[in-house]
């Protein structure tokens, strides 16, 4: 094998020969960009010194890094030497650098980075062979030998290659990034940039002017004193202070960072993948002397919006009720496909209430504002509305009210909701036209946004029931050691609690099972003998509770569709982190049986009896909130198979890069993309760079936190904000006030849970924080420490579960997700509503 190759007879993938560097060194000059020219000395001629110089069988034994790498001291065996000097000859002697190009086959290239060392003007062979040798060795230094052991890489595997270049005399050099690290951004190319040779600028000795170059312009810069630079001395290198008068002027001219940019631009293109360069400039020339993928590149964002524009100010736009599911951006499809129906069934509702519609369709409408879903009322329909209630109430409180939300709920909502989401859920999408698909989708989309009217009836008659018991025990129970009212409330089944007692009897099952529980946790196949038995029990687990959704975003996936969190949550179940349903229940049933003892010896039959019946009541009807909650996403499922079934076809069409970009397409996009696909014309030109666009935009627009009420003004903002589900106040300083919804003080780490993908990240003892959650979050309070939401009241899920739970939780804070980091050690005060922030003093 070849223990010297000319750069331009390498290419990317020769990375074992040549080392990263070399490799795509030579796949630049193979593709005809300006590079210095120069040789790779290949990790056969490491292998062949080592070999022939004996010292491979002693470097392992050596007893510490600086005893290995004086191994190097051997001298090159000739032939080995004559074939260096060869190349060197050929590329025509003279200064060159000479820089270790690392394998990095076991490891990814960004650990290896700047770990081996680099020799910039070398001049003359015995320099060179010298070089070559300290560029070994520099495999051996302390850092390199115990990164290897961490990583578990086999010490006597490893070899290096060596890149010798002819060397530039820059007057300039840097990084370029083709993409914008800082916001994922690959429309913007991020250019460093110092004086002398580069480095003074990979070092970090000197700080680099910064450009930001985006579509063949300059966007931004900033220049930096800087103070040294890189120089070359007789025999090397050297740092050298840069003349006041120039330290603070720009490298770069406009003209320079565009072409450079444009340059990078071409590679990345050539590589396929954002690229990480680094450059040279010397005598108004640009030469790349490295150019490697960008790691761990976060998808584009683009900026956070910063201004509310409504579209109409005879009004008031606000983010309430159902809202409070939407706590994202929505995506583009579910905008369109929500919005007829929310505003549909909010006139339903108002027949429900008024009879006669007090209100027009003018009035109400529901848009989004930066991609946030908010309600709107006209000025003129709110007035119209209030002159009606009067009569709504009597309609309400009437002997034949229909305001009776559980038995609504039970005799129409629920079953209707079902019965459609049944009739979906039955049919075969794959014989379906695309126009049938989207029809299907648009339906349930629209029967869950009126079921969940119905869930809004349930809500206050739960809440009624509970707050009559709890009154009327603060009334008629008193004395010493009085049990708090919250025992004989929490204890009772409901949907999302059947759920987890679900999962933890599939929990069970995987214990007994031999094999089965070990492999779920660590993630392995199954035992063969095993798989469709659990498939088949996680199937019926999902088809039970999988529509619970996390997010009312049909973009968002559901348990039933991408079982990722629930098997997360079944991971925490058998790793015994979670707290087992049944075990909670009994141990609340054995307080319940105390405080009901207590209540005998200490309450006279009377006042008990109108206590007991005022708690039947209550224990009747409080689950019946969350088993009304639980089941919004009933249809989701159903929905979700048909869209994505549309963007199969889509993608199919080329209009679509993969089936689930369906999502980001608007409504009337993918409705003339249907038509089409049912004519048979072709379903349109690639989507791909809108789809990216948008993506970025509801990145950025994920950042802020929406306020609640728009125009934050008025006589019915002044009316309605103490009632909004999250804090509108603007907060800072060290706490973070919101609604204290579930008793007791807790301090731990918090994990910011922005949707299920965030799910496996949650460990036991960790604070849960999230925008919101819904039933399908339950299994996470049993691992939590506490619970922190930006959006939610006494009656949401987050404090209903909470309280079963007997964790503190503080809910509706507004910026919670804002404002704490993952990781941050917070307390939640749940009894003064408070959250202590990472950053606070001690109030201990
Ligand atoms: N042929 C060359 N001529 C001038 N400068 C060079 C040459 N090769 C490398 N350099 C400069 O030295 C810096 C470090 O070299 P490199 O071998 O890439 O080390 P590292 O692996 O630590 O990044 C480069 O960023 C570049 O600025
Ligand atoms: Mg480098």
């Amino acid at each position: 094998m070849a223990r010297t190759a000319p750069l331009g007879a390498l290419g990317r993938d020769d990375l074992s020969l040549a080392g990263g560097k070399g490799a795509n060194l030579g796949e630049l000059v193979q593709a005809g960009f300006p590079v210095p020219p120069g040789f790779v000395i290949t990790t056969e001629a490491y292998r062949d010194y080592v070999a022939t110089t004996g010292i491979g069988r002693t470097l392992p034994h050596a007893p510490d890094a600086a005893a290995a790498r004086a191994l190097f001291d051997a001298p090159i065996p000739e032939a080995l030497a004559e074939a260096i000097t060869d190349a060197y000859r050929a590329l025509g002697q003279g200064p060159v650098a000479v820089r270790s190009s690392a394998t990095a086959e076991d490891l990814p290239e960004a650990s290896f980075a700047g770990q081996q060392d680099t020799y910039l003007n070398i001049d003359g062979v015995p320099d060179l062979l010298d070089a070559v040798r300290r560029c070994w060795a520099s495999l051996w230094t302390d850092r390199a030998v115990a990164y290897r052991a961490r990583a578990g890489v086999d010490s006597a595997e490893v070899s290096l290659a060596v890149v010798v270049q002819r060397l530039v005399v820059a007057d300039a050099a840097g990084v370029l990034f083709t993409a914008n690290p800082a916001n994922g951004r690959r429309d913007e190319a991020v250019i460093n940039a110092a004086f002398g040779l580069g480095e003074a600028v990979v070092s970090g000795e000197v700080t680099p002017d910064e450009i930001i170059v985006a579509d063949d312009a300059v966007l931004s810069r900033t220049t930096a004193d800087k103070r040294v630079r890189t120089v070359v001395t007789s025999s090397g290198t050297a740092t050298a202070d840069v003349p006041p008068e120039e330290r603070g002027s720009c490298v770069l001219t406009d003209a320079q960072a565009v072409a450079l940019a444009a340059l990078g631009v071409r590679v990345a293109a050539h590589f396929g993948v954002p690229q990480d360069i680094e450059w040279t400039l010397a005598q108004g020339e640009f030469l790349l002397v490295q150019s490697r993928p960008i790691t761990a590149l976060r998808p584009p964002v683009a900026p956070a919006p910063t201004a509310w524009p409504l579209p109409r100010d005879d009004g008031m736009y606000m983010r309430a009720s159902i809202v409070e599911q939407m706590p994202d951006p929505l995506s583009p499809l579910f905008a369109d496909l929500i919005r007829p129906a929310v505003a549909e069934s909010l006139h339903h509702v108002l027949r429900r209430f008024f009879g006669p519609d007090p209100i027009s369709p003018d009035d109400t409408d529901f848009v989004t504002l930066n991609g946030f879903a908010y309600y709107f009322y006209s000025n003129a329909g709110m007035r119209r509305l209030l002159a009606a209630t009067p009569r709504g109430m009597r309609v309400a409180f009437g002997r034949h009210s229909d305001l009776n939300g559980v038995p609504q709920w039970r005799e129409h909502g629920l079953p209707d909701y079902q019965r459609i989401a049944g009739v979906w859920n039955d049919v075969d999408a794959a014989t379906m036209s695309a126009r049938d698909l989207l029809r299907g989708a648009t339906e349930l989309i629209a029967a869950g946004a009126d079921y969940y009217t119905y869930v809004q009836a349930v809500i206050p008659q739960a809440a009624t029931a509970e707050i009559t018991f709890t009154r009327l025990y603060d009334l008629l129970v008193h004395g010493a050691g009085r049990p708090p009212a919250l025992t004989f409330l929490v204890g009772e089944d409901s949907e999302p609690i059947r759920a987890e007692r679900s999962l933890f009897a599939l929990a069970r099952w995987c214990r007994e099972t031999p094999g089965v529980a070990d492999a779920v946790v660590a993630g392995d196949a199954l035992p063969e003998a095993q798989q469709a038995a659990f498939e088949g029990r996680l199937a019926e687990h999902l088809a039970r509770y999988g529509h619970a959704t996390y997010n009312l975003d049909v973009m968002q996936p559901v348990a039933a569709d991408d079982p990722a969190p629930v098997l997360a949550a079944l991971r925490f179940a058998l790793g015994g982190q979670a707290v087992d349903p049944d075990a909670r229940q009994a141990r609340q049933a054995e307080d319940r049986a105390r405080a009901q003892a207590w209540l005998v010896a200490h309450v006279d039959p009377v006042r008990r009896r109108v206590l007991e019946k005022a708690l039947g009541n209550a224990r009747a009807l409080g689950p019946l909130r969350e088993d009304a909650l639980a089941a919004i996403g009933v249809g989701w499922p159903a929905a979700r198979r048909l869209l994505r079934e549309l963007g199969a076809r889509l993608a199919s069409g080329g209009l679509l890069d993969v089936a689930d970009d369906v999502f980001w397409l608007t409504g009337e996009e993918a409705d003339r993309a249907a038509s089409a696909w049912d004519g048979g014309r072709p379903v349109g030109p690639s989507a791909s760079v809108a789809v990216a666009a948008r993506k970025a935009e509801w990145r950025g627009r994920r950042q802020v936190t929406p306020p609640g009420w728009l125009p934050a003004k008025g006589l019915m903002y002044r009316l309605f904000k103490g009632f909004m589900p999250s804090n509108e106040a603007v907060q800072s300083g060290p706490t973070l006030t919101g609604l204290g919804a579930s008793a007791g003080r807790a301090t731990g780490p918090a994990r910011l849970l922005r949707g299920p993908e965030d799910f496996a990240r949650m460990q036991p003892g960790d604070v849960l924080v999230a925008p919101i959650t819904t039933p399908a979050y339950t299994p996470l309070f049993a691992l939590a420490k506490a619970v922190v939401t930006d959006v939610g009241g006494p009656l949401s899920h987050s404090s209903i579960v909470a309280r079963e739970y007997g964790i503190p939780a503080v809910l509706g804070t507004g910026s919670a997700t804002a404002r704490i980091h993952d990781g941050d050690v917070i307390t939640v005060d749940g009894d003064a509503g408070r959250v202590l922030l990472a950053d606070g003093p001690d109030t201990e």
